[in-house]
């Protein structure tokens, strides 16, 4: 296995996804809030985040792959829909970390076209440095420079997803 650093500590997240919870609570307070998740990254800082956002709410998954990345014109393909009426809804879209922007920036786009009311992005991690396309995160937790990270739904291979902080993994590939 390859060697792995501590970047962001378990107490450090419960206290940052507090805070985004929080501030999400107050900006939502007049909405029809429908929190997505992006599978399968997501799936823990959904679980952790939605109870700290003091509203009524309703919660639903995407999964996505894409294809054409490496170009300005990138498309989605749904693995996995969300189920729930889009028509009108405050959407925030919910990943682990966001990269060059692309995957955000698809699924913004995506949702707008479905009749949402409006649609924001929260992340855990935002590698700023690496953005591609021009789309603003409304609530992120963590600003890292670089590296390859994983833990806290972070993968690398499928593997790691599971630990309850973030390390940073060293000699994968250092982006
Ligand atoms: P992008 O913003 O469209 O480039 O895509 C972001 C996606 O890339 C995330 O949802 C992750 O799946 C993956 N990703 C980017 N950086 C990392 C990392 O450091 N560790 C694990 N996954 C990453
Ligand atoms: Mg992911």
């Amino acid at each position: 296995m390859p060697e792995k650093e501590l970047v962001i500590k378990q107490t450090d997240i419960a206290k940052r996804v507090k805070e985004l919870g929080a501030a999400i609570t107050e900006d939502y307070e007049h909405g029809q809030l429908l929190v997505v998740g992006i599978l399968n990254g997501a799936f823990m800082l959904m679980a952790d985040l939605v109870r700290n956002i003091k509203l009524e709410m309703e919660i639903d998954f995407v999964r996505v792959t894409s294809y054409g990345m490496g170009t300005t014109s990138g498309t989605l393909r749904f693995t996995k829909d969300i189920e729930l009426d889009v028509q009108g809804k405050d959407i925030l879209l919910v990943d682990d970390i966001i990269d060059t922007g692309r995957t955000m920036a698809l699924l913004k786009q995506s949702f707008e076209n479905r009749g949402a009311h409006s649609v924001h992005f929260c992340a855990l991690i935002d590698k700023k440095e690496r953005r591609e396309v021009g789309v603003a995160v409304d609530y992120v937790g963590f600003e890292i420079k670089k590296g390859f990270l994983v833990g806290y739904g972070l993968d690398c291979r499928e593997q790691h997803r599971h630990y309850p902080e973030i390390y940073h993994l060293k000699d994968v590939y250092d982006v």
